[in-house]
């Protein structure tokens, strides 16, 4: 700590370049604390990094602090998986004026980025069976490997985030029991994944039913016979999912209105939001009961999110006002009959445009693991967001990076750094 301290010192008799003093009396509040979070080494040289480059009045001090505070304990986190590639979240947390995409499986993708580094995925999986990309021959295949992915996911997403999903509750036949046509029947995807979500610590916060209105694939049993038990209605919704990752984190937070780190666990929320009171008497906050600032991980992230340049359009608040949503699906035969999309099954660009919206700010990152017409990666790079995409299938990625990207966002493919195209 000596260095440290000798620094400081020494920065105080600096006059205008000199941090504001009221950094000191944050580093002696906290010292208790601190040394529970931090080894001596990394609490020096934080120390040191502060009193270095936080400037300016006194609110502004603390607002830097307790940012750089998060920034270490979030490090710190990261350190412990030993799986990153750094070449890999180098090239994708550099430079968010470039949106990224990434050809392969994204499990492998997922394994090498750091931990809670992506603020927010949105995706709609392969279909299983669904769709000429199917390559399960069970259902329960299909399910074990998406429920690997999404494990990763979990990991990979910043905490107090969520992942929103898209999936419909296909017509199909499962091959667990029979080949036939006979095996035909609503698989209810939604509920397997819900199921799947949760066991690897996803909360399941909402479902948007999305309405399609009057679909252009007609999938369901529909007797044609106006007699009992020959009805069956055609299937014209998707979920729209939204799951949190809630991961409990019990390290202390420093105050976000003094700075300071002399607080006492408070309480638990249902959802495993670990929050804190301030016991600063010097607090410049106390209620009316003298009692401390009352905070979490997640409502000083949810402040930190209130600017200007993250204010969500009243036009999209007010679509997604209720969990019942209509907008068409992407069509994908003309009038002749004939597939113009190909190989995909893009959705809408409503989905990524309102999960970008109302669950990110502004150099955010937002990820699609599934980006097959890059949809979502097009969308949030349009709102400004760090964008990343992986798809695995090599003509959709072909044809997203040689032409989707240049018409709908002007971004040509030598620019996506795909020299190997
Ligand atoms: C339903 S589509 C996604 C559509 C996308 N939301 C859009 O708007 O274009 C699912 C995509 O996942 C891709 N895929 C399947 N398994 C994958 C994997 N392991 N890694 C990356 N992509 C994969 C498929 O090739 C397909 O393009």
């Amino acid at each position: 700590m000596e260095l440290a301290e000798n620094y400081t010192d020494n920065k105080f008799s600096r006059g205008a370049s000199a941090p504001h003093p009221y950094l000191r009396t944050i580093f002696e509040v906290s010292d208790k604390y601190l040394r529970r979070v931090f080894s001596e080494s990394l609490l020096n040289k934080f120390k040191v990094d502060c009193f270095e480059n936080i400037r300016g009045d006194r609110d502004r001090t603390i607002a830097e602090y307790v940012k750089s505070y998060y920034a270490l304990v979030k490090k710190e986190y990261q350190n412990e998986y030993t799986g990153a590639s750094p070449s890999l979240n180098e090239s994708i947390f550099s430079d968010p004026g470039v949106p990224k995409v990434l050809w392969g499986d994204c499990l492998d993708f997922l394994k090498g980025m750091d931990s809670e580094s992506v603020q927010l995925m949105v995706t709609s999986p392969p279909y299983y069976n669904a769709r000429e990309y199917s390559q399960w021959e069970t259902l329960d295949h299909y399910l074990e490997d998406m429920s690997r992915i999404i494990e990763e996911c979990y990991r990979v997403l910043d905490n107090h985030r969520p992942f929103v999903f898209n999936v419909g509750d296909i017509f199909d036949n499962d091959n667990l029991y029979t080949k036939s046509v006979w095996g035909k029947r609503r698989i209810p995807l939604g509920a397997y994944f819900t199921t799947i979500f949760e066991k690897h610590g996803f909360r399941f916060v909402d479902d948007f039913i999305w309405d399609k209105g009057e679909v252009e694939t007609q999938r369901h049993k529909n007797g044609n016979r106006p007699y009992p038990l020959y009805q069956y209605p055609i299937n014209c919704y998707e979920h729209i999912f939204v799951f949190y990752k809630h991961r409990l984190d019990e390290t202390l937070y420093p105050c976000p209105v003094c700075g300071c780190i002399k607080v006492n666990g408070n309480a638990y929320t249902a959802v495993g939001i670990k929050s804190w009171e301030c016991k600063n008497l010097d607090c410049f906050e106390r209620s009316a009961a003298n009692r401390g600032k009352r905070f979490s991980a997640r409502s000083q992230l949810m402040n930190d999110l209130q600017q200007p340049d993250n204010l969500v359009c009243g036009d999209l608040l007010q679509r997604w006002r209720r969990d019942i949503v209509q907008f068409p699906p992407v069509i994908k035969t003309n009038s002749k009959g004939q597939n113009t999309l190909g190989h995909t099954a893009p959705f809408p660009s409503e989905i990524p445009q309102y999960a970008t919206q109302v669950f990110t700010g502004v150099n955010d990152t937002v990820l699609d693991p599934f980006a097959g017409a890059f949809t979502t990666t097009i969308e949030s790079f349009r709102q400004k967001r760090n964008s990343i995409g992986i798809e695995l299938n090599r003509t959709m990625f072909r044809d997203a990076v040689l032409d989707r990207f240049s018409s709908t966002i002007n971004i040509h493919p030598k620019e996506l750094g795909n020299e190997w195209i």
